[in-house]
């Protein structure tokens, strides 16, 4: 289990940035990390560049790992990628980008991986690049040119569905949405089965008390995770009679909750039990004495976060 403590903390994503834009990234990248950029092309738009950097120095001028550079014709959008190192761009390489549109919002999805980043507009797969330099010196993200941006979110890739989908399914950030305030809860009519991910995505509040989130059927709420600001602790729970199960404690190096700080929590459905992960670290799996997935119908998430992304 990767218990790195730089590895559970997630940066708080960034929200209407002005351009050009530049910041570092936390922790590098490293394989399983994304970062979302939800944005516009303008409706005048010659070019605009995503640079994935080895810091930010001008003179010289850092290394861009990868150049992610749309340019528009009257008549298409061609996508060029490239690499700077040492103040010289190496070989050219061109994409089709019909996605990427003048005046037309985008959801950019860029997933680092070994060997190479892949990048998804809008949902569907648009390119994948080979890491020309090691992924790890990456620690700056630079936006500049013709758009305008409305978050960029630094997230992990879910670490239990790789063989289920290539990309994770990346809904954009609703960020203040009022229709997320909590208490938030979905109901599932079908019950949920093996596989079922649950994803939640949010910022803790200003004076949070504690964080709970259920799995519920009609007479059983098999999970329960309570993140707990006074105890500065994290539990699992279940109910499968009269009395809540004494709660286990969820060991992790501090507590991951911070107030203002952003968090995402993955929790996988087994026959037997929940896998839970937070920041894209896994801490567990967690069983009730029986478990009948069919039987859960309904997520609820309560206290004190604001959700930017619900996705079950
Ligand atoms: C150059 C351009 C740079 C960069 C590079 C990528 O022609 O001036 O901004 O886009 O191509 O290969």
């Amino acid at each position: 289990m990767n218990m790195d403590p730089l590895s559970l903390l997630l940066q708080p994503p960034v929200h209407y940035p002005v351009v050009p834009y530049m910041c570092t990234i936390f922790g590098g990248l490293r394989p399983g990390k994304m970062v979302l950029v939800q944005g516009r092309v303008s409706g005048t738009a010659n070019r605009f560049q995503i640079d994935l950097q080895v810091g930010c120095s001008t003179r010289p001028r850092a290394d861009v790992a990868f150049h992610f550079n749309p340019r528009f014709s009257s008549s298409e959008t061609s996508v060029v990628c490239n690499t700077l190192h040492m103040e010289q761009w190496l070989h050219e390489v061109h994409h089709p980008g019909p996605q990427l549109r003048k005046g037309q919002p985008f959801l950019l999805l860029f997933l680092f991986l070994e060997d190479k980043i892949k990048v998804s507009i809008n949902g569907q797969h648009l390119l994948d690049y080979p890491n020309r330099l090691p992924l790890c010196d990456v620690d700056t993200i630079g936006i500049h040119g013709d758009i305008s941006v409305q978050g960029i979110s630094f997230l992990c890739r879910n670490p239990f569905s790789d063989s289920i989908t290539e990309y994770p399914v990346c809904q954009p950030l609703k960020l203040g949405n009022v229709a997320m305030t909590t208490p938030l809860s979905k109901t599932l009519p079908n019950g949920i089965s093996e596989g079922h991910m649950t994803t939640v995505r949010g910022l803790a509040s200003a004076n949070p008390d504690e964080i709970v989130i259920l799995l519920k059927s009609a007479d059983f709420i098999p999970f329960k995770l309570t993140a707990s600001f006074r105890d500065q602790t994290l539990l699992y729970s279940y109910l499968m009679g009269p009395r809540w199960a004494e709660p286990q404690e969820i060991q992790t190096p501090f507590f991951l909750f911070h107030a203002e700080r952003f968090v995402q929590i993955h929790i996988f459905s087994e026959t037997n039990g929940f896998r839970l992960a937070i920041n894209g670290v896994p801490l567990g799996v967690f069983c009730p004495p029986v478990l009948d997935l069919k039987s859960i119908n309904e997520i609820q998430i309560n206290g004190s976060i604001k959700i930017y992304s619900f996705i079950c």
